[in-house]
C-alpha cells in the first residue's frame, strides 16, 4: 500500500515518484534477466517475478522516499547466495546506473545511483564478514598501560 513520501526523503526534493520507481525497477530487471553474467543467478533463484518486482519497488520506495514500505533483510538474502562475487556487483551497478540515467531526470538518477553504490558496498562487506573473509584487526584485552 503506497504511503506518502517523507518530506525530508532524499528522493522527495528531486521529484522521485512511485511511478518513476516502478518504471526503473521493471526496466532494470528486464535487462538483468537478459544479462549473461548476472541473469542466470536471478533466473535460478526467483520463481515469482511479479512478487520480486513488487518487493523491489517497495525497497526503492523505502530508500528514496522513506515510505517504510519494504520490510525485509537484504543482507541475509545476499549472504545466502553461494556464488555471488564482486564482479556481479560491478555488473549490477553498471546496469542500474545505465538504466537510471536513461529513464530518470538526472537529479533523480543521481539519488538512485548514489544509494545503490552505498548499499552495494555495505552488502559486499556483509557478505565478506559472513564468509569470514573480511580482515578484522585482532583485539587484545588486559594489556593497557
Ligand atoms: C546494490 C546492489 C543490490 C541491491 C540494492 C539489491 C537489492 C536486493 C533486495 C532489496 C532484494 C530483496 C531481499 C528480500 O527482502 O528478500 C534482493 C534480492 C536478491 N538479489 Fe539483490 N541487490 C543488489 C545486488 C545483487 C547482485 C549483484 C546479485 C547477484 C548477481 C543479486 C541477486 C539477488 C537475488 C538472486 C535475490 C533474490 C534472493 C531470494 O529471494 O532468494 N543482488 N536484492
Amino acid at each position: 500500500m503506497p504511503r506518502d513520501p517523507h518530506p525530508r526523503a532524499p528522493g522527495a526534493e528531486v521529484g522521485i515518484t512511485e511511478e518513476m520507481i516502478h518504471d526503473l525497477v521493471h526496466t532494470f530487471y528486464a535487462r538483468v534477466r537478459r544479462d549473461p553474467l548476472i541473469g542466470p543467478i536471478f533466473n535460478a533463484r526467483i520463481d515469482d517475478w511479479p512478487a520480486h518486482l513488487e518487493k523491489l519497488c517497495a525497497f526503492w520506495s523505502s530508500v528514496t522516499l522513506m515510505t517504510g514500505r519494504y520490510k525485509g533483510t537484504p543482507m541475509k538474502a545476499h549472504a545466502e547466495l553461494p556464488d555471488i562475487a564482486p564482479a556481479h556487483f560491478e555488473r549490477w551497478l553498471a546496469l542500474f546506473q545505465a538504466t537510471a540515467v536513461s529513464r530518470c531526470p538526472s537529479d533523480a538518477a543521481q539519488v538512485f545511483v548514489d544509494r545503490a553504490n552505498r548499499i552495494g558496498a555495505s552488502l559486499q562487506l556483509g557478505i565478506a564478514l559472513h564468509r569470514g573473509e573480511a580482515i578484522v584487526p585482532p583485539m587484545r584485552f588486559g594489556e593497557a598501560q
